[in-house]
């Protein structure tokens, strides 16, 4: 008999997720071709076998009776690399002050880049591998993280830097984006700034991203400029992302379609037509439920209704210092609650449709032979759990590249 490494045994359910290996669409997202009583064998860092009764000597073996096992989280829109907190915003949001206002006031974006650039290199590597650390914890075994908390070379290169270095010294898989397009700095008028993005930022990170983003928001960067900037961000080998309509509809779904970005990301004031060229291009849309939640906003972005139009939808947990939320859990349920999507639905956009907003989708998202060894087990006797037994944390063992982390 063939000898394993980890041998997973007669799982509830076993959450497999397999099948097309393009973004899932519409009721493709309600197929998560679970296997009752599976099992799944893992070699080296990758899924050896999936199936019923697998038969195998394994140095491990785990029995996952009455548990549910699925493919670690990924989540594909995090501003990891921050130093400092905000919770002093807590009190303006309970005033009723908006996003836009406390940034008038000094607090937002601007107030988190002065505590980034002036943080030592060693706090903020601290900062953000505790964040790591709590991510993993939770069940989130890849990630998305964004710079944008420096809006000068010197500080932006740092922040992609520290990306890469938490990659190579933590069991979390980083992809990172360059958003130097996040705010304008005080020092400049938008227009010199997205000057200094395209001609002196860009040719400089390049090495450093595998996309470049932009906040495409009124009172931010206008569809123009974030058109201006994504095109040159392509130019130089980096595909885009973009934070589109969050606030206000600025045309960024349309915006996203027309250049074929990978993702669009937020999308609650989106309008129809952005929506469906969003769907006739396959261009991904990241909900973030954490953002309107701790905003304490009414409305999330239109779930149903993107679903409907037939854009894949992935979520994702926005971390940031207006959103701290490492838990992929918390946004599962914020997703089912608030936004109405079905627990298939959610645990397909926080895994599957998750990796192809990142390119990631040949290597991880699902659980099949020779993928990587990706896999957590909670302790749930179904995946309907996830969204209503919230408050704690339901993964019990987090298993990364093969390895129990
Ligand atoms: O995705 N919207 C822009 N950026 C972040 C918020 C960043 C911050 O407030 O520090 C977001 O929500
Ligand atoms: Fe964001």
């Amino acid at each position: 008999m063939e000898t394993v490494d980890i041998l997973i045994k007669n799982a509830n359910e076993l959450v497999t997720l397999a099948g097309s290996n393009k973004p899932r669409t519409r009721k493709e997202m309600n197929n998560l071709s679970i296997i009752n009583k599976g099992s799944i064998a893992i070699k080296e860092n990758l899924i050896f076998d999936i199936g019923k009764n697998l038969k195998y000597k394994a140095e491990k073996l785990i029995d996952a009776t009455g548990k549910t096992v699925m493919p670690g989280f990924v989540d594909p829109h995090t501003h990891l690399v921050f130093a400092g907190s905000r919770e002093f915003e807590l009190d303006w949001k309970l005033q009723g002050l908006s996003y836009m206002e406390i940034l008038k006031k000094g607090g937002g974006i601007v107030f988190t880049v002065n505590e980034t650039r002036k943080a030592k290199q060693t706090d903020l590597l601290k900062q953000s591998r505790l964040r790591l650390d709590n991510m993993l914890l939770h069940g989130t075994t890849t990630c998305e993280a964004k710079s944008g908390y420096g809006l000068n070379i010197e500080t932006e290169l740092n922040i992609l830097k520290t990306n890469q270095k938490l990659n190579d010294t933590h069991p979390i898989d980083i992809i990172s984006t360059f958003l130097g397009a996040h705010a304008v700095p005080n020092e400049y008028k938008t227009e010199e700034y997205v000057d200094i993005v395209i001609n002196e930022m860009l040719p400089k990170v390049k090495g450093y991203a595998k996309y470049c983003d932009v906040f495409c928001e009124k009172g931010v960067f206008t569809q123009k400029q974030s058109r201006d900037i994504l095109k040159n961000g392509k130019d130089q080998g980096l595909a885009p992302k973009i934070h589109a309509d969050e606030i206000v509809d600025t045309g960024g779904a349309a915006l996203a379609a027309e250049l074929g970005a990978i993702s669009a990301d937020h999308l609650l004031m989106s309008n129809n037509q952005g929506l469906n060229l969003m769907a006739k291009k396959g261009i991904i849309g990241v909900l973030l439920p954490g953002t309107p939640f701790c905003l304490m906003m009414k409305d999330y972005a239109p779930a149903r209704k993107i679903i409907d139009f037939g854009v894949p939808v992935a979520l994702a947990t926005d971390l940031n210092p207006n959103c701290w939320i490492e838990n992929m859990q918390f946004i599962i349920q914020l997703a089912c609650l608030n936004m109405r999507m079905t627990p298939a639905e959610a645990i397909c956009a926080a895994t599957f449709n998750a990796s192809c907003s990142i390119g990631l989708n040949n290597a991880v998202g699902s659980l099949e032979k020779g993928k990587t060894a990706d896999i957590i087990i909670l302790n749930i006797p179904n995946h309907k759990f996830l969204p209503y037994h919230y408050g704690i944390n339901l993964v019990e063992t987090v298993i990364k590249k093969g390895i129990i982390v």
